[in-house]
């Protein structure tokens, strides 16, 4: 095994920084997309390998600059990982220190969640806050208050969290948590650190996302007791160690969701897979609603036909099973071009409209008022320069570049590639004409001729948001 900072491939920031998506709009889709591992599952999955006294392998990582910044978390943390491909070994049999870095815990909210494992094994952690990003406040309360309920004495100071469990045992103790928001971080930080708490701890009003599933079936291929999981009590009772395991990650829901909606904007024909039909049911929902037909062409296969028309259909987000905060950008680019007038109400974040005036650049009629958004349909959108201010907004944008007559230029790559394993690659292997370009080139081309448009500035809204979803 080689030791850690070996996670290779995901584009670097400062490499997605200084680049540009260019996309010639208007031009169908066609062929087969296989769909990569879960974002959502291989960070927490990876931070939940902390809890194991052994070594893990995990199959199905997927290809991203979350995945790798998670690993140099855990990889400060003193554990070691080796990546070949999409198979990723992490041995956490010695945790050197309970004190997870600021610069990294600071870039990636999920690593925040590596609090629960490094306290149920150690009995000691220093974890520093999140803080606030790009879609919202998004505080960490319910993840402290459950740790404490479980036993931990928990100070913030300076910007830091620092949790300890007292007595001889250092071990948690179960504990009844009901959580205020089906928080999903939340639930996921608490029932990792009950698997090895003493007793038996149940947390009520518990996020239902495939995600926590799959951390919890993860857990238990480690030997954790978990029950309900995907239901909204879940059971833990906690053992004295987790033994190592394999384990392969479920396919992403939000990526199938994003190419469901690139098929539906393109009016094409695709095929995706692999999928879990039963994970996507609000976003197939929806797309039918709007006019798109779906069907289930094998298991965890999918084929979306061309649609005829696109209809306006209202949207509000909600915790799993209802429609996904994460397809809420994707789906107000296809509402653009719907006939009819669409109202979107992003229930979940209290800050996740930003790219409406993005996408009203490249032509679209969208009105913000508070979290709700207006969206009245227009016959076309023309492709602009535009700026990605977070991860599906980014990808809203792509797509509305897709379906946009013209030239769109993408910037903000550094949040498309935390989340989308190469979009861009598996785009154009479906004909899309998308290309990675310099950032320099572009603006030589600005500077030689007047007429192009110059790109949005990218300073301070890129700095501000620099968290992931
Ligand atoms: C996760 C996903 C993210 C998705 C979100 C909602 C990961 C890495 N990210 O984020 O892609 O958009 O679920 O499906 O899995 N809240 C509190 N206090 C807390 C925790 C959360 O008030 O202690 C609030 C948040 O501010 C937000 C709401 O609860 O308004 C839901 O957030 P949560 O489910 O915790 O999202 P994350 O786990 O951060």
């Amino acid at each position: 095994m080689i030791p850690s900072g070996g996670l290779p491939n995901a584009k670097s920031s400062s490499t997605a920084d200084s680049s540009v998506l260019q996309i010639s709009g208007g031009h169908r889709l066609q062929g087969h997309v296989k769909i990569s591992g879960a974002k959502n599952s291989a960070l927490v999955i990876m931070a939940g390998a902390l809890l194991c006294s052994g070594e893990c392998r995990l199959r199905n990582v997927p290809l991203l600059a979350d995945v790798t910044r998670i690993g140099q978390v855990l990889s400060a943390l003193g554990v070691r990982l080796k990546q070949t491909g999409d198979i990723l070994e992490i041995d956490a049999r010695v945790i050197k220190t309970s004190k997870a870095p600021y610069e990294l815990v600071t870039q990636l909210r999920a690593s925040f969640f590596a609090i629960g494992p490094i306290l149920a094994r150690l009995g000691v952690a220093q974890m520093p806050l999140p803080g606030g990003c790009a879609i919202g406040a998004r505080p960490v309360d319910l993840h402290v208050r459950g740790l404490q309920a479980m036993g931990a004495e928990v100070q913030i100071e300076h910007g830091v969290c620092n949790a300890y469990v007292p007595g001889s045992s250092r071990r948690l103790k179960g504990a009844k948590i009901y959580l205020d928001i089906a928080s999903v971080g939340a639930t996921e930080t608490l029932m990792m650190a009950a698997t090895l708490a003493d007793g038996e701890t149940i947390i009520e009003n518990a996020a239902r996302e495939p995600e926590v599933v799959d951390l919890a079936n993860f857990c238990i291929a480690m030997g954790a007791k978990i029950y309900g999981a995907g239901t909204s009590t879940i059971t833990i009772v906690g053992v004295p160690q987790l033994h190592s395991t394999e384990y392969t990650i479920i396919p992403d829901r939000i990526e199938a969701g994003t190419f469901l909606v690139a098929a539906a904007i393109t009016r094409s024909e695709l095929i995706l897979s692999p999928v879990v039909p039963e994970h996507l049911t609000p976003i197939i929902a929806k797309l039918q609603d709007i006019g798109v037909p779906i069907i289930e062409e094998a298991p965890n296969c999918l084929r979306t036909l061309s649609a005829e028309t696109l209809r306006a259909s209202d949207i509000e987000t909600l915790p799993h099973p209802g429609f996904p905060t994460d397809m809420q950008a994707p789906f107000m680019a296809l509402l653009a071009l719907a006939e009819g007038d669409s109202v979107i109400n992003e229930s979940v974040f209290e800050n996740r409209l930003r790219h409406a005036s993005e996408l009203n650049r490249l032509g679209a009629d969208i009105r913000v008022k508070g979290n709700v958004a207006f969206v009245r349909g227009v016959p076309m959108l023309s492709g602009a320069p535009v700026l990605g201010t977070d991860l599906r907004a980014s990808a809203a944008l792509v797509l509305a570049g897709l379906a946009a007559e013209g030239k769109t230029i993408v910037q903000g790559l550094q949040h498309l590639d935390r989340g989308y394993d190469r979009l861009d690659t598996k785009l154009q292997q479906l004909g899309a004409r998308i290309q990675r370009i310099p950032l320099a080139q572009v603006n030589a081309e600005v500077a030689s001729n007047p007429t192009v448009e110059e790109l949005p500035t990218s300073g301070a809204t890129n700095r501000e948001n620099v968290q992931s979803q």
